[in-house]
């Protein structure tokens, strides 16, 4: 096979390194392919499904496969196949870049009639997925502005989900507040849940021109799902200053669904100044690459046209399969009757196991309430040389999980956030570097063999750490 550099010897031109060597990067492109969590993230997932499949991994967001979920959507994906003229009409021809009108009437309609948002199509943007999607969102609202303001997005409760963090295609456009750490029972401290410390968020905006306020709901890392009344001051917060709410709701109700209170399924949070984002990724289709933004004429407008320059339009084959769901409201039924039992399942067992193995090793772990999506966010107070040390002492083991300290990016630019001086919390400061990301949509018994892996493995760095400490 022909490689770079045998063409470059075979004309004279420039040989594959030589290539990289030379690239005299622009600011967007030094900041946008340089290294960064979420790439190292990605890059860990494509190896462990391609090349190591010996790799127990517990680490990225692909979700379950859950049966009778996939066999809708091969049924619904069959019956589109078959239909020859919908084939062609989808696939021979670009949709427009907001999305295929009659996806989108369909969309607009299910959340207007089940919901009451007072929305039509005009208000729901086709992206790319939802990460395309908030690229675009947030590069739209924040940055460098004609009159010269930096306006940034505001994280409310830190940590928050990594695929964020490098986004900007100006530097700095996140701060962020740490998170308030609470243990709402009493009687077990093992169990602790983050909530928004509204001090430190005002004390950030009267310091930042701040654009939009940014939550994922659930959280990603930690499962958190904020309260609604945290929704609601943060909305109140937004319309004071003059911002937006993106509330990402990739793991969230009405769809896909993965959250503990079923009550999250009966309605979605609109306040004055919400932006609502989605996915059909978690709910079993995440190589269709689809998600969906719901927002303001002009916004959905803006993204559209963003769509138009990056990508001219979006794929067809999620709408057009996912499309059905929504006219009928099966959707709803599917993350009602199907996703959110089915997680509530793996959830209950997941945390079970996890602390079985814990007390079995004798390492004093905590969890954050898993309120939501499919992740464990296990905090060690013992870890002391942190949790990237874990993490490459697990995958060396065979386990891919996530070390948790990407997660909590935007404080550093905060740095006068906290106690009035930029004191920081000692608690918080030391709790960053001591968590770890699990997930546990994987197979059940390759949760079971990691799990033992991760508590043995814990074990044995905290115990190096504390030797090292003595
Ligand atoms: C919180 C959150 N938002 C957005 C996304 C991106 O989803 P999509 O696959 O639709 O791009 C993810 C994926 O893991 C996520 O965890």
């Amino acid at each position: 096979m022909t490689n770079l550099t045998d063409v470059a010897d075979l004309t004279g031109k420039m040989g594959a390194a030589e290539m990289k060597a030379g690239l005299d990067l622009s600011i967007f492109g030094e900041k946008l392919s340089g290294q960064s969590g979420i790439l190292d993230l990605m890059n860990d997932i494509g190896e462990a499904v391609a090349l190591r499949p010996d790799l127990l991994a517990l680490g990225g967001g692909n979700p379950a496969a859950i049966p009778e979920m996939q066999a809708l959507w091969r049924k619904s994906a069959a019956e589109f196949f078959a239909d020859g003229a919908a084939f062609d009409k989808a696939l021979v021809c670009y949709d427009a870049p907001q999305g295929d009108p009659a996806f989108l009437d369909a969309f607009a309609r299910l959340f207007a009639e089940r919901f009451g948002l007072p929305i039509t199509s005009k208000n729901v943007a086709v992206v790319s997925g939802a990460q395309l999607g908030a690229f675009g969102l947030l590069n739209l609202l924040a940055g460098r502005t004609r009159d010269g303001r930096r306006r940034k997005i505001l994280i409310p409760a830190s940590p928050e989900y990594v695929g964020y963090a490098d986004m900007g295609v100006e530097p700095d456009l996140f701060v962020a507040c740490p998170a308030k750490i609470t243990f709402p029972n009493p009687d077990n401290p093992q169990i602790f849940k983050y909530v928004v410390d509204f001090d430190a968020v005002e004390r950030a905006v009267s310091e930042n021109d701040v654009a939009a306020i940014l939550v994922s709901r659930p959280t990603n890392p930690s499962g958190n799902v904020l309260r609604r009344e945290e929704l609601e001051r943060l909305d109140a917060l937004a319309v004071r200053i003059g911002a937006w709410l993106i509330v990402d709701s990739a793991y969230g109700g009405p769809f896909p669904g993965i959250v503990e209170d079923e009550r999250e399924l009966d309605s979605v949070f609109w306040g004055r100044r919400t932006i609502l984002t989605f996915s059909l990724s978690k709910i079993g289709l995440p190589g269709l690459r689809t998600g969906f933004v719901v927002a303001s004429e002009e916004i959905v407008e803006r993204l559209a046209a963003i769509t138009a320059i990056v990508g001219l339009a979006n794929g067809s084959l999620g709408q057009r399969i996912a499309k059905p769901f929504f006219e009928s409201g099966e959707i709803l039924r599917a993350s009602r009757e199907i996703v959110r039992p089915y997680y509530s399942r793996r959830r209950a067992a997941a945390v079970a196991l996890l602390f079985d193995e814990l007390r079995r090793v004798g390492v004093d772990g905590r969890l954050h309430a898993s309120e939501g999506a499919f992740f464990l966010w296990l905090w060690t107070p013992a870890l002391t040389s942190g949790s990237k040390t874990l993490y490459r002492n697990l995958k060396e083991r065979g386990v891919l999980a996530i070390p948790g300290d990407e997660f909590f990016y935007g404080l550093d630019e905060s740095a006068k956030i906290g106690d009035g001086e930029g004191e920081r919390d000692p608690i918080f400061e030391a709790h960053r570097r001591q968590m770890l990301r699990i997930s546990f949509s994987g197979a059940e018994s390759v949760v079971e063999r990691g799990f033992r892996i991760i508590a043995e493995t814990l074990a044995e760095t905290v115990d190096a750490d504390a030797r090292r400490s003595r």
